[in-house]
């Protein structure tokens, strides 16, 4: 802690810490239940490669940029923007990126504690043995009952939802380390055994071909947008979840090494979740493009025909639980140190407030699988979609695009150089070119492009 020289308390202890902290918040259903699913709505290979593309072009620098303003104005994203304004005499309407976050911080927030509620029902039903021997048909047909019954799924968002609160009003840093660093690790092992078991009944094959061979013909304007969002998504991006942890890192952290290892970490985890899915989709004949149920209805088969498969599975989907929370935290992280800044209330009374306009919010989504589920509010979209579409494809890609545009053209260049210790010419005109002009027009063209698709219908 000798390090920690700012005027925060609550930092992360080590620059490791705040590696598995970041880490936990990228890591989660993003990764798990969200990656397959779109990659198999999506015809798997193309919609791969544009993802990686996607994270690579444009995650990578916003990550860099949103740790480095946190880092730079130590408060909540909104404090931060501000005080980075005010320092440099720059417009104070920048911070309109930190208070899109705190909008987006509800909307996604609300949706995603529903599916991890179905994860945390997950966790019982394995541990109870139900599924050993079942087939994919009764996998399946547990997960429509399960669906249709409004009243356990609010049971299990609720659960996951007080959960969460309580570990938010405990404050950030204690209990978040101890998570990330065993579950993470025992998450990647338990993926390597589901891969192992995707090997063994022959599907591995078909599944790396369907997730790495890309047929463009199975591509689409729309594709590209959904993996543009998930880009973000996935990396905890565009609504200032990783510059609020930034705003704790300890000062000698390399911002460029840590983006890099958390973007290398999450994109293993996704690939590993997805291969591991479509070995079972193919060994057992289901369609790729299960949607919102394809981590459900597979990942059951597999525990379910494994030796001591109740035990695992039912601890996979804890796991899958723990990621989860981990991320659910950073969520709503923003929300909470802004409020916090504003009002004088403990950090537990905030985190109830939080937690209950979530909870309101959220179950718009619980009812959208049930009984909403003919209540479409535009396009033919439910609420869930609403909220997940409308987070994905729209906010975080515009929070992300102004992100790097302040860091690019509003902040001083000499601050931002020194900061990531670009020390040649070369290199700071190399950074200036991607995260102010491909970064922004790699987001900007997809926009375009898909409201032309939407316009014009190609
Ligand atoms: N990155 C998380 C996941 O992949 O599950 C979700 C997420 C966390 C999105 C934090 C946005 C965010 F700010």
């Amino acid at each position: 802690m000798s390090e920690l020289t700012t005027e925060r308390s609550d930092m992360w202890s080590s620059s490791f810490i705040f590696v598995l902290a970041a880490a936990g918040s990228a890591v989660g259903l993003g990764n798990i239940w969200k990656f397959p699913y779109i990659a198999g709505e999506n015809g798997g290979g193309a919609f791969v490669l544009v993802y990686l593309i996607c994270i690579a072009v444009i995650g990578v620098p916003v990550m860099i940029s949103e740790i480095m303003l946190g880092k730079l104005g130590r408060a909540s994203p909104i404090q931060s923007l501000l005080n980075l304004c005010k320092t440099h005499n720059k417009p104070a309407g920048w911070s309109a990126i930190g208070y899109m976050g705190v909008v987006t911080g509800f909307v996604i927030l609300s949706f995603y504690a529903v599916i991890a509620g179905w994860v945390c029902y997950y966790v019982l039903r394995l541990f109870s043995g139900e599924f050993t021997g079942a087939s994919a048909e009764s996998v399946g047909s547990a997960f429509s009952e399960f669906l249709a019954s409004p009243l356990q799924v609010t049971l299990f968002f609720t659960l996951f939802m007080v959960i969460t609160i309580f570990f938010v009003a405990r404050g950030v840093t204690r209990g978040l380390e101890l998570c990330v660093r065993y579950s993470m690790p025992a998450v990647f092992v338990l993926l390597i055994v589901l891969i192992g078991y995707g090997v063994h009944t022959g599907g591995m094959a078909e599944s790396a071909k369907f997730l790495f061979t890309p047929d463009f013909s199975s591509l689409n304007a729309q594709a590209v947008v959904i993996a543009l969002g998930h880009a973000f998504f996935t990396l905890s991006l565009g609504m200032g979840a990783i510059m609020a942890y930034g705003a704790y890192v300890p000062q000698n952290v390399s911002v460029v090494q840590t983006t890099f290892t958390i973007a290398f970490l999450d994109t293993l985890l996704a690939l590993m979740a997805g291969l591991a899915i479509f070995a079972i989709v193919f060994a057992e004949g289901l369609p790729p493009d299960s949607s919102v149920g394809l981590l459900f209805q597979t990942v059951p088969i597999a525990f379910g025909s494994l030796p001591g498969g109740a035990f695992f599975g039912g601890l996979f989907f804890l796991l899958v639980a723990l990621a989860a929370l981990t991320s659910a935290i950073s969520i709503s992280e923003p929300v909470v140190a802004y409020v916090s800044e504003r009002i004088k209330a403990t950090r537990a009374k905030i985190a109830i407030g939080v937690g209950v306009v979530c909870w309101l919010l959220g179950m718009g989504s619980v009812l959208s699988f049930n009984v909403w589920s003919d209540v479409k509010l535009f396009f033919d979209w439910t609420f869930f979609d609403v909220f997940d579409k409308v987070s994905q494809l729209v906010l975080l890609p515009l929070g992300g695009l102004l992100i790097a545009l302040f860091v690019a053209w509003v902040l001083p260049s000499t601050i931002v150089n020194e900061e990531l210790g670009l020390v040649t010419k070369q290199r700071q005109q190399a950074w200036r070119v991607i995260v102010g002009v491909v970064t922004p027009l790699a987001v900007l063209v997809v926009f375009v492009v898909e409201l032309a698709r939407e316009i014009f219908g190609f």
